[in-house]
């Protein structure tokens, strides 16, 4: 594979997902630069480093490839913390934004300073601010946009509160998935700017938004689609806790179930639930031939409940514990699904007001049943 930042621009735009905007961008900008001298690739367990000095040739490959690049992981080695985002990614992202000449843009979540030195290279440092709640990762991406030339404001702090030192912005773009869309950030967007951003629900991280804010006399209000996936890593305040054992205590009522926990399989039928279901995780325990249990837990009312798949099996026994019935509740959701006609993803939307957020389907008017507004 030829390496570089021209091959990965050609490689992007004959995939169709660098737009003819960006290419000198992509070009001017070499992703190497921004890459830390260890990088982290999965492995079975976790993850491994690929240190550049021990193997040249292998860093420099990954580097120009369109892959997500763990660049920092916590103290366990198993849970990434910063990365280097997919460039393919990058690119929709950067397309959806929008941007004209002129414009102002805000980042969340400025990890290794790429996606901001793209953006500089296109608007010019001055309209560019980006912010990183890790100091060690800020002051890398500083580093690294000062040694190709670019002096974007790097601020070192929590972005849930947007930087209103640079406010009103023509466009937010965060780099980190949340649930709840900070209102910070509707509030620092000019009236009929854009905010680009990975949004998830416990049950499942994530897709992409991209919300249209319109100044409401009680208020700024985003709102638009949903315009693809995504899987970025969660804002630090607002990831879901990952284990959900930790909630199962106790035996739980028993009872049957016909729904096939095997049709949450299906990504829209899981996304609809994640938004019918606030605050449900879910995880799955394998057994012998075939069998596994689906396990859903709320750690906030203690809740769980757990389904026992077995092939070939009509009916399946379920177990329910605490004041949610979970998996009632995410039967309910399955069947909205498909009473709405089994919608894809892309054909629901968000609306962000001073009262909360809710989600909606093909117009923002016609509300989910779940009242967001609630959490
Ligand atoms: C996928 S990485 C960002 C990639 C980056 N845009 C790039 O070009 O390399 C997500 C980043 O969000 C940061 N982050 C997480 N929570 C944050 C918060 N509350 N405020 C600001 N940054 C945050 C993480 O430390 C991490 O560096």
């Amino acid at each position: 594979m030829t390496v570089g930042p021209a091959a990965l621009a050609q490689r992007l735009t004959d995939a169709g997902h660098l737009p003819r905007a960006w290419h000198d961008a992509f070009i001017r900008v070499d992703r190497a630069a921004f890459l830390p001298d260890r990088i982290w690739v999965r492995v079975a367990d976790g993850y491994e480093p690929v240190d550049r000095t021990a193997e040249p040739g292998r860093w420099r490959e990954l580097a120009y490839r369109d892959e997500a690049l763990v660049t920092q992981v916590d103290a366990s080695g198993r849970v990434p913390s910063s990365s280097a985002s997919m460039p393919s990614v990058v690119g929709t992202m950067l397309d959806a934004l929008d941007i004209r000449q002129g414009q102002r843009v805000l980042e969340i979540g400025a990890g290794t300073g790429y996606n901001a030195a793209l953006l500089s290279a296109r608007l010019g440092d001055e309209h560019v601010t980006t912010v990183e709640v890790d100091p060690v990762l800020a002051d890398g991406a500083r580093a690294a946009l000062k040694a190709i030339g670019h002096r974007p404001a790097v601020i070192t702090g929590d972005g849930a509160g947007g930087w209103p030192g640079g406010a009103p912005y023509d466009r937010i773009i965060a780099t980190c998935a949340v649930h709840d869309i900070l209102r910070a950030w509707v509030e620092q967007t000019a009236p009929g700017g854009l905010i680009v951003l990975p949004w998830g629900t416990a049950l499942r991280n994530g897709v992409l938004l991209r919300l249209m804010v319109e100044h409401a006399p009680d208020g700024p209000v985003a709102s638009g689609p949903v315009i693809g996936d995504s899987a970025f890593m969660w804002m630090r305040a607002q990831a879901p806790a990952r284990d959900v054992m930790a909630v199962v205590r106790g035996e739980g009522d028993r009872g049957r179930t016909r729904l096939d926990p095997s049709v949450l399989g299906d990504d829209d039928a899981w996304f609809a639930a994640g938004i019918l279901v606030p605050g449900c995780r879910s995880a799955v325990g394998q057994g012998p031939d075939g069998e596994w249990t689906l396990w859903l837990a709320d750690s906030a009312t203690g809740s769980w409940a757990s389904v026992d798949y077995e092939p070939d099996a009509t009916e399946y026994e379920v177990r329910q514990h605490g004041p949610r019935l979970l998996w009632s509740e995410v039967e309910a959701a399955h069947a909205w699904w498909v009473r709405a006609g089994w919608p894809v993803r892309t054909r629901f939307g968000l609306t962000v007001a001073s009262a909360g957020q809710w989600a909606w389907l093909d117009r923002p008017d016609n509300v989910l049943p779940a009242d967001l507004r609630e959490q």
